[in-house]
């Protein structure tokens, strides 16, 4: 049985004290959360205050983004050692934003991917395709070749501690919701892929999130699919009650 994961990503959204609130909101709306994991990703900015807000309670942090580089001349970067420290658990890589507008490739996203690993910390890739592609038959191509760029050279034991998070592009900030069965199927064949590098077992094992759109009001028949197992939510997160309200759909689907 896999662990419903939900996990708020701010993007840049929020200052240092708004985001002290924020944490401060969802601490207190997720108390009594017992089986769902909840993670909320702020800016850089304000992760160590949110980090000091979050200590003891149900919540978990992640940043948004890290460099594959240990230390040194990398303007406007950070590294896995300075997300450590706060006492990050989770990091995203690859999201569609850093790969539409800051030229992330297959190949930094595996870097990112192999040093979190290395850091013992753990990765949320994001993969999904935009509506071009999906028309243009090219879904099953365009997530197997990030898929496979993500793990290249990842170990299967290593394999087992990321989580995937399907984030159709053309769902992302849209109000366009991925239907219960555009997202089901897809996050299947995502699925099937892991299995092929990995075999069933890491596959079935794997969390797979879904990302776009996701709202109160669509998050529970999203998350009553076999293949969803949780949320990548970016504007309903950034409230703690329609946050909280998609944290419970995943604490009902159980
Ligand atoms: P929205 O929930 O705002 O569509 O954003 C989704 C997302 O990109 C989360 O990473």
């Amino acid at each position: 049985m896999r662990q419903y994961i939900i996990a708020g990503n701010w993007k840049m959204n929020k200052t240092v004290s708004e985001s002290v609130a924020l944490a401060e909101g969802i601490v207190e709306a997720t108390k009594d959360i017992k089986k769902t994991e909840v993670v909320i990703a702020p800016t850089y900015l304000a992760a160590a205050k949110v980090a000091d807000v979050i200590k003891g309670s149900n919540v978990k942090l992640a940043v948004q983004d890290v460099h594959w580089k240990d230390q040194g001349a990398f303007t406007g970067k950070v590294s896995v050692d300075m997300v450590k420290e706060i006492g990050a658990e989770y990091i995203i890589i690859g999201h569609s934003e850093q790969r539409q507008y800051f030229h992330e490739t297959e190949e930094t996203v595996n870097l990112k991917v192999k040093k979190t690993l290395e850091a013992g910390l753990k990765p949320i890739i994001c993969i999904g395709e935009t509506l071009d592609e999906r028309n243009g038959g090219k879904l099953e191509t365009v997530l197997s070749t990030q898929v496979k760029g993500a793990f290249q050279d990842v170990s299967a034991e290593d394999a087992a501690k990321c989580v995937l998070a399907y984030e159709p592009v053309w769902a992302i900030g849209t109000g366009v919701v991925a239907t219960d069965e555009q997202a089901e199927d897809t996050q299947k064949y995502v699925r099937s892929v892991v299995a092929e590098i990995y075999g069933e077992a890491i596959a079935n094992g794997m969390r797979i999130q879904y990302g776009g759109s996701m709202k109160p009001d669509n998050a529970q028949g999203l998350l009553a699919q076999a293949n969803i197992d949780g949320g990548l939510i970016g504007g309903a997160a950034l409230k703690p009650d329609t946050f909280f309200a998609i944290i419970k759909a995943a604490e009902e689907a159980l």
